[in-house]
This record gives C-alpha cells, structure tokens and sequence, in this order.
C-alpha cells in the first residue's frame, strides 16, 4: 500500500519534472468540414420539425415592454416617487435605477454621435418618422431580440419593397441602431469573450484580474468591459438587480442580445481571424454555463454573423478552467447554431449544405484546470494558435486573388 503510494507520488513528479510547463490539455480541433457537416444535418432535421410560431407573442410583449420602459423615463413628480418607494421592493428598485442610468447614458451618447437610417428607407412610398435616439435606446430593451433576427432580412427585398410592414419598421429601428452602437463596442484590440470570471475567487485563479492580464498578453482586450458599451453596462453593476422579475429579466435580456450582436458585428467588421472564449462555468447547477451571457447571446451571435451574414471563418478557441471541455465543447457549439435553422430556411435559394458552406468556421477547446493557470505559458500558447490562423487567413487571401 505504502509503496504504491510512493511509486505514484513519484511518478507524478516525474511527470510534472518532464513537462513543468504544459499544464494544460488541448483537445483535437473541429475541422470546418466537420462543423459544417454537423450544421446541415441540423438543418434538415429542423426543417421536418413545424416550428411554433411566436409572432404574435412577441409583438404583445414588445407593446407592454415598451410602456414599462417609458414610464421609467417619465421624470417623476414628488407623489409619484413616493407611491413608487412604497410599492416596489428594494430590487425593483435597484434595477429601475440601473436601467434608468443605461437608458439615460445611451440617449446622450446617440444623440452626440447623429446616426442615420439607411437611405433606401427614404424611398418607401409611404416613410416612416425619423428615428430618435430616444426611441431607438427604447427599440434595444423593448425589442432586442426580435431585431436581431432582423439582420437576415436583406438590404435588397427592403429595396425591392418585397418585406411586410412590421419587418420594415423593424429594418428601420437595426438599420438606425447599427449606425450608432456598433461604434460603441469598438475595442482598441481585438476582442475576447469570457463567463464565470469572479472576484471573490477564494484561490484567485479566476479573478477579473487575471482575466484582464491574460487579455493583454494575447493582446486582445474583453468586449466588456473594454469597450464603451460595456463600461456603460458595467457602470449599472451589469443590471444585477433585473433578474427577479419576469418583465426586467426581458428587458435586460433585450439588450445582451443588441449588445452581443454589436459586439460579434464588431468582430466581423475587423476580420478577427480568432475568437477566444474563456469559460469558468459548470454545465449543471446553479449559476450554470447555459444561463451565461456567452452562451445564450455571444456564441449564437458568432454563428449568425460566421454563417447567416455568411463569408466569416473564424477559429473559435475555448478555454475551460473547470477542465471541463468534452461537456463544454458541445453544448457551446449547439449553441452556436441555434439561430441558424430559421435562418437557413428564410434564405430559399440556399440548400443546407450550400448554407454551411457559408463559413469554415473551425473550433478547439483547451483544458485548463488543477494546477493549470491564465499564465504567460498559456497565454504564449494561445498567441501562437492566433498567430498560425492570421498566417493562414494571409495565405488563403493570396491565393484568392
Ligand atoms: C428625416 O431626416 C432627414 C435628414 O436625415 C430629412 O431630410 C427628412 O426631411 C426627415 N424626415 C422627416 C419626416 O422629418
Ligand atoms: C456614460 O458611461 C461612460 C462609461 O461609464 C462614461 O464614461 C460617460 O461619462 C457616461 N456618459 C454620460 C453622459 O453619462
Ligand atoms: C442550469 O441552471 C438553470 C437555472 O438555474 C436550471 O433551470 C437548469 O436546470 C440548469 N441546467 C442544468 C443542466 O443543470
């Protein structure tokens, strides 16, 4: 018994003498075939399935959301903030304050930067209102979602008139709303995505900190809060008080899904070769990864703007500090194609497997746990996997052209 010990014990040094450095572990990449293959049969098997139609639904709640947010902007007399200090229960409060404070941030911010709706909305025969900044700040909380999926109507069936009335004012509220809040989520670096990264870490392996400095090693900065947008959002404590209540936690919903949208179309515009995720989440329990902002609203949006906008091939890089990869893995790249299938079958022309042909997005996943850290070693590790794909993405382009 005591030998084994022994002989174990040593044999784990041996290991950790051999290779002192290495700590983590890297799994086998996707290849783009594979994750293309996957996609379509996603899509067939969707396509036999009747999805249930929500529209209505949605507008409902978009109309009740819409009023909640204007009440909240109305200034206030004395009576009314006293029957609002009696009737709401300290969170209610809280998050009413912190989106009053988003709200307000991003008006003056709109305004200051005069965006415009595209012009070809000008030639509609009959010409909706010009947008305002305080209409548009209320499309992203009242109606986030529903303008996301906004992006797969084309430019051209606007133009060719060929869109229902409600599809074209929603155009129109993405069209004003792209032109101001993408500038907001530029970063100076290019950007990387993270969940579960926490300052009360009791082992400060997971801190905010080391977050940021790993970011810098591989020069890359996070989208929040790097960013304008998510030093505005950061500012109201990222809406922690919204999520008791079924109408804030849409209302905030809302607008992570806008914010995720800016941020990825932001990654788009620059070509990022590479996205890098970092992940501290567990996939069962409380506080699990499905409920992250990363997996509900940043990895659908990579797929939308790698496959539906179509023509984006980046190599997505996961790191798991739980070591949890092979659970991790998965359930991310389901993610990553859940708005695909409705897109895909919007677009007629494209048959499913032309559709995942659309992009040769590929994906790799490392293990870091135990003694694994966001160290200079990893983040060396992680340069050379970004610099070996922008080498490649530089040789695919010569050979283009
Ligand atoms: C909307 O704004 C444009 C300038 O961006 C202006 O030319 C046009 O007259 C405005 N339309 C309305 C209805 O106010
Ligand atoms: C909006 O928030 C940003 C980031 O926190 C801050 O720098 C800026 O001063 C704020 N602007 C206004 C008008 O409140
Ligand atoms: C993840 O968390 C949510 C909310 O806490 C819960 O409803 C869901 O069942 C959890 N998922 C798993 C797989 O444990």
């Amino acid at each position: 018994m005591m030998l084994r010990f022994l002989l174990l014990t040593l044999a784990a040094g041996l290991r950790l003498n051999n290779d002192p450095v290495r700590l983590w572990e890297e799994h086998p990449a996707s290849t783009a075939e594979e994750l293309q293959e996957l996609l379509t049969s996603m899509i067939v098997e969707a396509g036999t399935v009747q999805v249930p139609h929500k529209a209505g639904g949605a507008e409902a709640q978009e109309v009740e959301l819409r009023k909640v947010v204007a009440d909240m902007r109305k200034p206030k007399d004395l009576l009314a903030n006293m029957i609002h200090t009696i009737w709401q229960s300290s969170s209610t409060k809280r998050c009413h304050q912190q989106l009053e404070q988003v709200m307000g941030n991003l008006t003056l911010t709109c305004e200051g930067l005069q965006p415009k709706t595209d012009w070809i909305l000008d030639y509609y025969a009959s010409p909706l209102p010009n947008k305002t900044c305080t209409q548009s700040v209320s499309d992203i909380f009242a109606s986030g979602d529903e303008l996301v999926s906004i992006l797969q109507v084309s430019r051209s069936a606007v133009a060719s008139l060929d869109v229902s009335d409600e599809t074209f004012r929603r155009y129109q509220a993405l069209s004003f709303l792209r032109n101001w809040l993408v500038k907001l989520t530029r970063t100076h670096h290019h950007a990387l995505i993270w969940a579960g990264f926490w300052d009360g870490d009791p082992q400060k392996r997971t801190t905010k900190g080391k977050l940021s400095n790993f970011a810098k090693s591989v020069e890359h900065a996070t989208m929040h809060p790097d960013s304008f947008l998510g030093q505005v959002i950061e500012g109201s404590q990222n809406l922690d008080a919204c999520y008791e209540d079924a109408q804030t936690i849409a209302l905030a919903g809302n607008m992570w899904s806008i914010a995720s949208m800016s941020f990825v179309l932001g990654m788009r515009e620059k070509a990022q070769g590479t996205v890098i995720a970092l992940v501290n989440k567990k996939i069962t329990g409380e506080r699990n990864l499905s409920q992250s902002v990363l997996s509900t609203h940043e990895i659908p949006t990579v797929g939308l703007a790698a496959w539906g906008l179509g023509f984006w091939s980046p190599k997505v890089i996961v790191v798991d500090l739980m070591g949890t990869c092979s659970q991790t893995s998965p359930a991310l790249q389901k993610q990553l194609f859940a708005r695909l299938p409705t897109w895909a079958k919007s677009m007629k022309r494209w048959s499913a497997e032309a559709f995942a042909r659309r992009s040769r997005l590929q994906w790799q996943c490392i293990d870091c746990s135990g003694t694994c850290s966001l160290d200079d070693a990893l983040a060396e590790h992680v340069e050379k996997l970004v610099k070996a794909k922008e080498a490649q993405d530089r040789k695919d382009q010569e050979l283009r052209q």
